[in-house]
C-alpha cells in the first residue's frame, strides 16, 4: 500500500514518490486506462467475430456464450471510456489488433490469453487507483474484473483446461 501522504498538500495530484511507490497522476491513469479500453474494443470485436464462425456441435453452448461476452464487453468499454474522460483524457478509438483463425480451438485459447492479460492489467489498475484514493474508479475496475473472471472460466471449461493450467505451455 501507499504510504502516509498529507490531504491537501497536492491538489493536482501529482505524482509524489513514496516508501513503496509511486503515485499516478491523472494524465497517467488516463493513458492506462486508454490501453484498457484497446483491450476491451479488441474483445467485443473478437468476440462478436468468434461467436459467429466458431462451428460444430461441441461449441454450440460456448458460441452461445461468446455473444454474451461480446455485451459485456461493450459495457466494459462504455465505462472505462466514461474514466478516461472522467481523468481529463480523450477515449481511444483505435482497439487492440485481433488474431484470428480458422480453427475453434484457437479462437478460444487467442480469447483466454486476452482474458488472462486484462485480468492482470486490472489487478494492477486497481492497486493504482486505491493509491489515488479513487475509490469510484477501483469499484468500477472491481466490478468489470469479476466478469472477466468468469470469462475466463467459461473459457477454461470449453476448452477443458484447469483454471490455473497455462496452456501456452
Ligand atoms: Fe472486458
Ligand atoms: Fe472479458
Amino acid at each position: 500500500m501507499a504510504a502516509e501522504r498529507a490531504i491537501g498538500d497536492n491538489d493536482s495530484m501529482n505524482s509524489e514518490i513514496t516508501l513503496e511507490e509511486t503515485i499516478l497522476t491523472r494524465e497517467e491513469m488516463a493513458r492506462l486506462l486508454n490501453e484498457d479500453l484497446a483491450g476491451e474494443y479488441q474483445a467485443v470485436i473478437a468476440y462478436i467475430v468468434y461467436s459467429q464462425v466458431i462451428k460444430g456441435a461441441a461449441y454450440t453452448a460456448i458460441a452461445k456464450e461468446l455473444r454474451v461476452h461480446a455485451a459485456e464487453e461493450m459495457e466494459h468499454a462504455l465505462k472505462i471510456a466514461q474514466q478516461v474522460d472522467y481523468f481529463g483524457g480523450m477515449p481511444t478509438v483505435t482497439p487492440k489488433s485481433v488474431k484470428t483463425s480458422n480453427d475453434a480451438k484457437q479462437m478460444l485459447r487467442f480469447d483466454l490469453e486476452n482474458e488472462r492479460i486484462t485480468i492482470a492489467n486490472y489487478r494492477e489498475r486497481i492497486k493504482q487507483a486505491e493509491a489515488m484514493g479513487e475509490f469510484a474508479l477501483s469499484e468500477t475496475l472491481r466490478e468489470i474484473i469479476l466478469q472477466e473472471q468468469e470469462h475466463e472460466i467459461d473459457l477454461c471449461n470449453a476448452l477443458g483446461i484447469n483454471l490455473n493450467d497455462d496452456f501456452l505451455s
